[in-house]
């Protein structure tokens, strides 16, 4: 199904099922510890040996020779690989370095061997007996010196310009110029990256922990050397990937390899101390923000620019990609420059481009707003956009951004904030509030799915579509259940295999909308199948109940299936429509934090999240997704830093213990409220994403609050309690 025409009525916008918050239907499986993820497929491979991947210790050079005669011979070693003995190997287009490094060195951790054995123990016993001799290069990790190299890159765009940004500003009678740094964020999902691979003939097979099915596909192919075809990725349930695991890892190659060398099935998980450095994380960034206004608030020039890096032939991080597109201003300056850094890969990580570039936009706009005497709610709203401020011929789809801070404010209780910093005291805290925009673009990809009926009635859906923990399995069964007019316990979702149709896969926030769009053009191409089999005019038809109706005639679908049942396929694409029109999501975040006049601590006290996102496929999945979102914001506002050796060119807290991320107890009471919208052009669903809106402008607004808390602006995140004293 070709999508380029403004939505009209469909069978979703019954609403019978879709829109309800629906428990996952999955959700049993899990509680019960009976959905079987990757490193844990006994059901279905027997006697797996065990593989432990050895990392580089040096950041960049070669390995001058490696001896693996004691691992060979340890006890229980059935083969060890290297990239010595592994053969021709390619590299898949989305890695940028290899993974499966030798002898040149790419990155710290770097897989160079992997020691496969009977069990994990003597797997891990042997690595400890492979003895490396390196030639270290010189090397250049420290970004804030390595910015001065900085280049534009290649790929995306990396300047626009509008109108005369230079002039603008330097005539603004109200200028601020300020640079923001972030650190280096790690995913940090609950499931590290694991993988169990069998041969069977030339055929692979790999269970494994993948977001993009058909990436990691194409990608083990490619870097085999084999056919596609020979390659089957099975990842029917996911802990978590945040991007971390968008792409082909170590894990997976290895398994295939380790599994080909020993001539038996490998299972391979990256431990969580090499897991930090041995994949990809977001990228650091220094960013300079100016603005120029009028004295009544009206903003004139907007530029900023931001640095980054990355291994060589790695991408920006793209941030600044919402500020040219978030508020007005007719002279507009972006530009990004990537610089060589010898750390490990850079990549996609939750809302990447946005989710930092929102950590300083968010922060400066609060900083004028203040130099302008007004408040940051009316500064924002005054400098409101409908069109793509860099092409006013481009309008937004759907843009209720506005009214997501009008309807925040309200409920947070905005006009009790004293907008003077650092007098609101409660006993030993100092209290603050402060608010943000939520911005993240939310693109379309084709998907497509299989969906049958059988002579039970049962509707079953196929589709290579992951569930990342986000509630995928359970948005395309109300999907399935509304559009072929049956209950959902009469839907059975299978996801997550080479074997389906392929979809959109969980990415970039486009999942939800996209998949179930696609599910929705398989279930129409089914209901067209069997109106044509019964005589029906299908325009006139209608599924409800488990039945087919046309006029006065009812057939239940179990009849009309047949004993052998109908399977149709269809996908959806999307046409120009996209591109006409610029689908992004909105929202307001709103912080209140409490600093400790004595000590500085801070404690974030309240949250709340109002998004317009579209319309809202499942209200409880949406809501989990949105206060996961917040709450990693809020570990990138207070705590997640991947600190950096820059003599040694890694990351110096690549564990669970070093690299903090927010508990339980960081987390106070959090709220999200869904504006109750439909955008018309994303799709027959007429949904956008939400998974990644909420994380983005959830750091300014705690930085917004620890300022009007303290009269403390902290530029350099995270802002922790050294930066206030
Ligand atoms: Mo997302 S960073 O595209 O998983």
């Amino acid at each position: 199904m070709k999508f380029d025409t403004p939505a009209g009525i469909n069978p979703i916008d019954q609403l019978k099922v879709v829109g309800k918050p629906t428990d996952r239907i999955e959700g049993p499986l899990k509680t019960t510890g009976t959905a079987p993820y990757a490193y844990e497929r006994h059901d279905v491979v027997r006697d797996p040996a065990y593989g432990y991947v050895v990392g580089s210790s040096i950041a960049r050079g070669r390995i001058d020779k490696i001896d693996l005669y004691d691992a060979r011979n340890a006890p229980g070693v059935l083969a060890v690989v290297t990239a010595a003995n592994a053969g021709p190997l390619g590299k898949g287009s989305r890695n940028a370095a290899k993974l499966l490094g030798g002898p040149e060195i790419d990155h710290y951790h770097q897989a160079i061997a992997l020691i496969v054995a009977e069990t994990f123990e003597q797997a891990r016993a042997a690595a400890q007996l492979v003895r490396v001799q390196y030639a270290r290069s010189r090397l250049s990790s420290d970004l804030s010196l390595a910015r001065h190299g900085a280049t534009p890159p290649g790929s995306g765009k990396p300047d626009t310009a509008v109108g005369d940004f230079a002039g603008a500003y330097a005539n603004a009678p109200v200028q601020l110029d300020v640079t923001y740094t972030t650190p280096g964020h790690a995913h940090a999902m609950m499931e590290p990256h694991a993988s169990i691979a069998a041969w069977d003939g030339d055929q692979l097979t790999v269970w494994t922990s993948n977001q993009m099915i058909d990436w990691g596909v194409g990608d083990l192919a490619t870097t085999l050397g084999i056919p596609k075809q020979n390659v089957r990725l099975v990842s029917p349930y996911i802990g978590g990937g945040f991007g971390g695991k968008l792409f082909l890892r170590a894990d997976a190659l290895l398994a295939a390899l380790g599994a080909r060398a020993a001539g038996r099935a490998v299972k391979v998980a990256l431990p969580r101390p090499l897991l930090f450095n041995n994949t990809t994380h977001r990228p650091a960034t220094i960013q300079r923000i100016r603005l120029g206004a009028s004295t009544d608030g009206k903003l004139s020039a907007i530029g900023h620019e931001s640095w980054s890096g990355n291994v060589p032939g790695g991408r920006p991080e793209l941030a600044v990609q919402q500020t040219r597109l978030l508020y007005a201003a007719p002279n507009r300056l972006t530009s990004m420059r990537l610089a060589t850094v010898d750390l490990p890969e850079g990549n996609a990580m939750r809302a990447p481009g946005e989710a930092p570039g929102m950590m300083a936009l968010e922060a400066a706009i609060d900083e004028m707003a203040e130099k302008l005497g007004l408040d940051p709610i009316e500064f924002r709203i005054l400098n409101d956009t409908q069109v793509d401020p860099e092409d006013a011929k481009r309008p937004f789809s759907q843009r209720q951004l506005i009214q997501c801070l009008r309807l925040g404010a309200e409920r947070f209780g905005w006009n009790r904030r004293n907008p003077k910093p650092a007098q609101v005291r409660d006993g030993r805290w100092l209290v603050g509030v402060g608010v943000a925009a939520a911005f993240r673009n939310s693109p379309v990809q084709k998907s497509a799915a299989r969906v049958g009926i059988d002579s039970q009635g049962i509707v079953t859906v196929e589709t290579d579509m992951t569930d990342i923990g986000t509630g995928s399995y359970t948005i395309i069964a109300q999907t399935a259940a509304e559009t072929m007019g049956v209950a959902l316990d009469r839907v059975i979702v299978r996801l997550g295999d080479s074997r389906f149709p392929v979809s959109a896969g969980s990415g970039g926030q486009w999942g939800a909308n996209s998949s179930t769009a696609g599910v929705y053009a398989a279930c129409m191409k089914l209901r067209q199948t069997l109106a044509d089999k019964l005589g029906f005019d299908a325009q006139k038809t209608s599924f409800s109940d488990g039945e087919i109706r046309s006029g006065k005639q009812r057939v239940t679908l179990a009849k009309a299936a047949g004993e052998s049942g109908i399977v149709v396929e269809d996908s959806i694409e999307f046409g120009e429509l996209s591109k006409q029109q610029q689908l992004s999501t909105f929202g307001a975040h709103f912080v209140e934090v409490g600093v400790d006049a004595a000590t500085a601590e801070i404690r974030i006290r309240r949250m709340l999240a109002v998004c317009a996102a579209g319309r809202i496929l499942n209200p409880k999945s949406a809501r989990s997704q949105v206060i996961g979102a917040m709450t990693m914001g809020a570990g990138a506002a207070l705590m997640e830093e991947l600190a950096v050796d820059k003599r040694l060119g890694f990351f110096v807290n690549h564990d669970l213990a070093g690299y903090e991320v927010p508990v339980h107890a960081d987390i106070p009471h959090q709220d999200v409220i869904f504006l109750d919208e439909t955008d018309p052009v994303s799709s027959p669903m007429k949904a956008k994403g939400v998974g990644e809106l909420g994380i983005c402008g959830v750091a300014a607004a705690v930085a917004n609050a620890v300022y009007n808390a303290t009269g403390i602006r902290v530029r350099d995140y995270p802002i922790t309690l050294d930066k206030l004293l």
